[in-house]
């Protein structure tokens, strides 16, 4: 069941932000094993774990969209929430609730990297390791954080798990594609917000306080939550108390590094040429 008990509301907006592992020069391959569970089979799942609170959710989501088959991705955000990944139950109810069959479900929930086939920790550690962030120190922080969370002189890989998954205090690990936040690298995410200018000493505070059951304030953006809470936010469902919510995410978007660019080019005097203009083609009526 989601740790998110019954707080949270049936009000608007579904998320989907996707980020995908890479190759930098750390070596993840080692450490990123296959995983061989398929999500499509023909047994019929237990579905037990989706109460009726989840399938009224499930309805709320389905009713924002003209057609139920686009309520896919906050459904499965949705099922995430409740398993902390998507199973092979969690595909049957999508389906069963949309009306899909279990390969379309199974084609997307397999397509976007949010969508997690092994059951997460509390919290899901994001390790920038794209270009940027890799230079700046993505690869080194992503490496020490794998040695300070293993044991046994084994390291946590990508999507691997510190601590029984799910349990207090446990942390998956992960490196991600670029997190659209370069000018503040190097960036990690913590159920997806963000901490940037990282440092690997950072780093190990910052897992180190989550494993404590501390949850350290974000860089920007909303205050901390458990993975599934999350979840259930990427899904649309806020808090009741849905301005009180607000009123702690909102806040500034823009930090001096964003603008530094706009600032020099203004100092300096520099402009864009203008934009050409040319004729647009003829386009024939049909
Ligand atoms: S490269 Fe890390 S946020 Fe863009």
């Amino acid at each position: 069941m989601s740790s998110t008990g019954s707080t949270y509301g049936g009000s608007s907006v579904g998320a989907g932000r996707t980020h995908q592992a890479s190759v930098g020069d750390t070596d993840v391959l080692a450490v990123s094993p296959v995983e061989a569970e398929h999500l499509v089979t023909d047994t019929a799942e237990d579905l037990s774990v989706f109460d009726g609170l989840t399938v009224e959710r499930a309805q709320a989501i389905i009713a924002r969209y003209p057609q139920a088959r686009s309520a896919l991705l906050p459904m499965l955000h949705l099922v995430q929430s409740v398993e902390g990944r998507v199973s092979q139950a969690g595909i049957q109810f999508c389906a069963l609730q949309l009306n899909l069959s279990a390969a379309e479900v199974s084609a997307v929930a397999t397509f976007y990297t949010m969508y997690k086939r092994k059951t997460c920790g509390e919290h899901l550690v994001s390790v920038c390791t794209n270009t940027l962030c890799a230079v700046l120190g993505g690869d080194e922080i992503y490496k020490k954080l794998g040695e300070h969370l293993g044991a046994g002189g084994k390291r946590v890989g990508h999507n691997e798990t510190a601590g029984e998954p799910g349990a207090p205090g446990s942390i998956t690990l992960e490196h991600a594609e670029c997190l659209a936040a370069c000018d503040l690298g190097p960036v990690i995410q913590v159920n997806y917000e963000f901490y940037d200018n990282q440092t690997p000493e950072k780093a190990v505070e910052l897992v180190d306080a989550l494993r404590r059951g501390e949850k350290p304030a974000p860089t920007r953006g909303a205050p901390l939550r458990d993975f599934r809470t999350a979840e259930l936010e990427l899904a649309g469902f806020w808090p009741e108390d849905e301005p009180g919510y607000r009123a702690t995410v909102d806040g500034p978007s823009a930090a001096v590094e964003t603008l530094r660019g706009a600032k020099l080019a203004e100092d300096r005097g520099w402009t864009a040429p203008a934009m050409p203009n040319p004729p647009l083609p003829e386009v024939e009526k049909k």
